[in-house]
């Protein structure tokens, strides 16, 4: 609304009431050629389809300028009210001071704007409408009866109301403009692969301090927006100087309707005209600053640890589950006591079956196919079943188990943000705490925010990568990792890109408003004939290193080539019986050598008795006693010494 706009009822009465009355009468009264007229409206508002009419005045003397320019004009139009649709405005006035209210109500900041000052009267050399700083951004054409001026365009500075005399000098540059060598200062920091520029020295510029990119080194002037910018300067002809951001941020905050710190701050305090460098389109920055077309698409990205292989002692268990386990044992148990009672109660069953221990061994041997089937009387049917069950069993498990331990088990992936949390992996990095919400999405931010530790060195960083669960934060630009901190390339060994991403973002040039246009149609261009793709492909192949390349290579499951050797860890099962075995063995052994040396004393006694002759009845009775006692002992004795009669 335009509120304190003082008008005249009875103008906006009758354009309110009825457009296409259009009072002819007037025309004749006019001071502009109708084409001189058309001419003007074109160069000016070139493009436009709707515009917004501000008109106070004399009635009879406004209304001839009025009628004239509807009737010229032919598109839709708003009058003494605001559609922020459209960017054109006609300013229609006989006393500076209602026209320059006027201006003050017209949105100036926005470049697009358009006004067409008519100032119905002689109008004075140091007119205040003459002061350039009063139009902001818009572009300005000035018609009164004794000249026109046009304000000379925004991005060449100082502006200033030039007269034209031809119609044609009305016409706004827009786009691809010549800057005229005009020095731009510009915003950006070392984010690779958008920017490689470091090395940097104090200065102060139009009385702001800043630290100023200095080197000369070519390998700093490197980085696919750097290479974007470079062309468009040429194009634009402008000149440069770029600055680090400031304020402790890298792109700021908005914080109470103002911008603070960071490139975006710069921006918005006209520190600098331009800046670059991962700027994200978002919405924060664009209530701001002017952001310019996208041109790539970045996505937020971790790397996690890769998962590491699992190497069970108890692999040799693993080819059949605990229930089979149960099964098997169960069913030998049953089997070993089912033969052991039939040995008991029929005669014809071999007589070594009626031991139960010896029942179970026979029967563990023969389900391992390694028992050699000896007399089975009365029992062959269910033994030949019995080993045919076993030979399946054994045959299940050999194949699971060849299966199993040629190709490695690996601790469980971590592939999506739910998988992340599971898993307590913290994330850090350098500098200012993120912005989470920019970050994640609503369901994760809280608990993304908790796993989050600033660090303050690259050697903490490092502490934290040695000691593992720590996932390392960046961006994936044309599939290929750039970190937000610089990592070692050794530490980057372990890692590999988690699959799920958390947030996709386009990256942009931010701007002051004069410059969108130019730097949006340099954009569009430069995106359009290839060179974004170009450069982001050229500058990704010169400057990553190989270990960011790799930790895009997964190294667990099905990328796995061929067998893996076997190792003793898995066969730790199978090692354990065979020592239980040894040890079984030894204590036997142990035994049969003590029994043995029993022996030997027995028969060294008996060949003593035989070879001394008895010298008495009652000493031969006697040794013939003990004779026969150590025989007794001899025939208890499984072992088969040979005693001598
Ligand atoms: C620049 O930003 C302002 C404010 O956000 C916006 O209204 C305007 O449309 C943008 N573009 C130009 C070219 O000024
Ligand atoms: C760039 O601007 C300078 C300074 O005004 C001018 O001399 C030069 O011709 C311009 N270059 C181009 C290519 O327009
Ligand atoms: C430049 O100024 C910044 C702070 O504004 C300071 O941290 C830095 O050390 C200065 N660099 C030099 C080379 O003086
Ligand atoms: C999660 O990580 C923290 C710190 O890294 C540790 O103190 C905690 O014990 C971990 N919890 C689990 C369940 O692993």
């Amino acid at each position: 609304m335009w509120k304190c706009a003082m008008l005249v009822c009875l103008v906006s009465n009758f354009v309110g009431g009825d457009r296409n009355h259009v009072m002819t009468d007037f025309d004749r009264a006019s001071w502009l050629d109708d084409q001189d007229f058309k001419d003007m409206i074109d160069y000016s508002f070139e493009g436009s389809r709707c515009c917004n009419i501000f008109v106070e005045g004399l009635m009879e003397r406004v209304d001839v300028m009025f009628h004239q320019f509807i009737k010229l004009y032919g598109h839709d139009y708003t009058v003494n009210n605001i559609n922020r649709r459209c960017n054109a405005y006609l300013l229609l006035a006989e006393k500076p001071r209602s026209l320059i209210n006027a201006v003050k109500k017209v949105p100036t900041a926005i470049a697009l704007t358009e006004i067409l000052i008519i100032f119905n009267s002689e109008i004075e050399e140091n007119s205040l409408l003459f002061n350039a700083s009063f139009y902001k951004n818009a572009n300005v054409n000035l018609i009164s009866p004794t000249g026109r001026w046009s304000l000379s365009e925004m991005f060449l500075l100082p502006r200033v109301f030039k007269k034209v005399s031809r119609n044609s000098n009305m016409k706004h540059n827009k786009g691809i403009v010549d800057l005229e060598g005009r020095q731009l200062q510009v915003a950006t920091f070392y984010v690779p692969p958008m920017s490689y520029l470091s090395t940097s020295e104090n200065r102060t510029v139009n009385e702001v301090e800043g630290e100023f990119f200095s080197s000369n080194d070519t390998m700093e002037w490197d980085g696919v927006e750097v290479k974007l910018f470079v062309i468009m300067a040429k194009h634009l002809n402008f000149t440069w100087m770029i600055r680090k951001p400031n304020g402790g941020y890298r792109y700021g905050r908005a914080k109470n309707s103002t911008w603070q710190g960071g490139m975006i701050g710069q921006l918005f305090r006209k520190e600098v005209d331009l800046a670059f460098g991962g700027i994200w389109f978002t919405y924060d920055p664009y209530r701001y600053v002017n952001l310019s077309v996208p041109w790539y698409q970045v996505s937020i990205h971790f790397l996690v640890p890769r998962p590491h292989p699992i190497i069970n002692f108890w692999a040799l268990t693993t080819p059949i589950t605990l229930e089979v386990w149960i099964a098997v044992v169960v069913t030998i148990a049953m089997q070993s006591l089912n033969i052991w009672c039939k040995a008991r109660i029929n005669p014809k069953v071999p007589s070594r079956f009626k031991s139960f221990s010896n029942t179970l061994l026979e029967l563990i041997g023969r389900l391992l196919g390694s028992w050699a089937p000896r007399q089975t009387i009365g029992l062959r049917v269910q033994l030949h079943l019995w080993h045919f069950a076993g030979l399946l069993i054994v045959t299940a498990y050999s194949s699971s188990l060849a299966a199993r331990l040629t190709t490695p088990d690996y601790e469980q992936r971590i592939d999506t943000a739910d998988q992340f949390l599971e898993s307590n992996l913290t994330w850090g990095r350098e500098g200012p705490i993120p912005k989470f919400d920019d970050y994640f999405e609503e369901q994760y931010r809280e608990k993304m925010r908790e796993r989050f530790q600033t660090e303050k060195s690259p050697a903490q960083r490092q502490k934290k990568i040695d000691q593992g669960n720590y996932a390392i934060v960046g961006k994936i630009i044309r599939s290929m990792f750039f970190p937000e901190n610089e990592i070692r390339s050794s530490d980057l060994h372990n890692y590999r890109v988690m699959k799920e991403s958390f947030g996709k973002y386009y990256v942009c040039f931010a701007t002051q408003p004069w410059l969108v246009l130019s730097i949006d149609r340099m954009m569009t261009r430069l995106i359009e004939h290839g060179f974004a793709n170009y450069f982001l492909k050229d500058v990704i192949q010169r400057r990553t290193s190989i270990s960011l390349r790799e930790v895009r290579i997964e190294q667990d499951g099905d990328n796995v080539d061929g067998a893996v050797p076997l190792q003793l860890k898995p066969l730790g099962a199978g090692f354990i019986v065979l020592f239980l075995g040894h040890a079984i063995a030894t204590i036997i052994f142990y035994f049969e050598l003590r029994q043995n040396n029993d022996e030997k004393s027995i028969l060294r006694t008996i060949m003593d008795m035989k070879r001394v002759p008895c010298m008495s009845d009652q000493s031969c009775r006697l040794r013939r006693a003990r004779h026969q006692t150590l025989r007794k002992k001899r025939t208890t004795n499984q072992w088969n010494v040979l005693i001598p009669d």
